[in-house]
């Protein structure tokens, strides 16, 4: 028997997406724009090497990620495709990022004091998210410092870019008020002689719903890995993660038996348990206990009783399982399983939270039709 729990990532569906969402993005403003990748926190819980790769190979030309140690990953992987970085503090390694050709971005002054000479910067302005991004306020003053640094051959400025706040709420008022932000920026920036070659605006909802903000470059996350970033629209995305485990303990039990701790499910007939090896620790959250559901011979059978740190128990009723048979936890949705957004809507949260918070000690196995990307 192979692992006892494990993530296969289809990587077609990964190539799939990748292929589709740079076709969307190619129809936007002006002559198309390109893609970026977002393979932060391991590609979305992926794995970011073969993620990398296989996006690289169907249609992205940028990756992108917040920390250093994460550019690092990639360029240690002998990866040397364009990447930004987007986030720490101001004393981190950026003569590294210097050295190694990743973009850094910049969210504040004190960023733009110390970015090393050398370095190509996107500048990143807050136009209504409030969370990252050079304050409104402080944007005239640091596109004029921005291009006097450039002027002097100290910092290359090759992006503009800002993070919508709801293009996954279409119609949301908010998203018209920082397309406007973001044209006033660019305004500001081109007034104080920036002209930069990639202004970027559009996440996942905004490639699928927002083509104004398409501009020369796209940042596609959750949409890469096949979750559909709206509510009701289909793009036509393929989930790529399947979690998986093997029944490792399975007994008929009669009824009124009380199963997991505090007996919090109460068998109601003769009926078969069966023991997954999987728990919180592994990123199967405990708001799935008698809520939550996996699929065991194309047959959806509910969690029954507590999810553990290591092991939950499903009800399989009168289901021929046996020990080692498999289960599947979340999958593409094409059969009997439940979808990651199912989970996520059990566990009162977002898929990407399922999938970001799935364990490292649950190995990431990659099927492919194509040669296997290395690493
Ligand atoms: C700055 C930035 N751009 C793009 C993305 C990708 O967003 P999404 O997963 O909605 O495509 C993220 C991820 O959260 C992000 O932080």
């Amino acid at each position: 028997m192979g692992p006892v729990a494990e993530a296969v990532v289809d990587l077609d569906a990964v190539a799939h997406n990748t292929r589709l969402l740079s076709g969307l993005a190619g129809h936007g403003k002006g002559q198309g724009a390109a893609t970026m990748a977002v393979v932060k926190a391991d590609a979305f819980g992926h794995g970011v090497l073969p993620v990398a790769r296989t996006v690289l190979a169907s249609g992205a030309t940028w990756l992108g990620v917040t920390s250093i140690t994460e550019a690092r990953q990639v360029r240690d992987a002998g990866i040397d495709a364009p990447v930004l970085a987007w986030l720490y503090g101001t004393d981190d390694d950026f003569a590294w990022a210097a050295r190694h050709g990743v973009d850094l971005s910049v969210s504040t002054p004190d960023h733009l004091d110390a970015m090393p000479p050398g370095v190509t910067v996107h500048l990143k302005v807050d136009t209504g998210l409030t969370r990252n991004g050079v304050a409104w306020t402080d944007w005239p003053s640091l596109v004029a410092r921005a291009a006097d640094l450039e002027r002097r051959g100290t910092v290359r400025v090759r992006g503009i870019w800002s993070h919508l706040a709801s293009a996954d709420d279409p119609g949301n008022p908010s998203v018209a008020l920082q397309l406007e932000r973001f044209e006033e920026a660019l305004a500001v920036a081109a007034k104080a002689g920036l002209e930069p070659q990639l202004r970027h605006l559009a996440n996942s909802a905004g490639i699928v719903d927002v083509p104004a903000a398409h501009y020369d470059l796209v940042r596609a996350g959750l949409a890469l890995y096949g979750v559909e970033p709206i509510d009701g629209v289909v793009a036509g995305l393929r989930r790529a993660m399947t979690l998986r485990a093997r029944a490792v303990n399975v007994k008929r039990v009669p009824p009124g038996t009380g199963v997991s701790y505090l007996h919090q499910y109460v068998t109601d007939r003769d009926t078969t348990v069966v023991l997954v090896p999987a728990g919180y620790a592994d990123g199967v959250p405990r708001l799935l206990s008698n809520r939550g559901a996996v699929a065991i011979g194309g047959v959806r059978c509910p969690i029954a009783g507590r999810v553990a740190m290591d092991q939950f128990v499903v009800d399989a009723g009168d289901l021929p399982v046996a020990l080692g048979d498999e289960i599947v936890l979340f999958g593409p949705g094409d059969g009997a399983e439940p979808t990651v957004e199912e989970w996520a809507a059990w566990a009162q949260t977002n898929p990407h939270e399922i999938l970001t918070g799935i364990g490292a000690r649950v190995p990431r196995t990659y099927v492919s039709s194509g040669e296997l990307p290395h690493g």
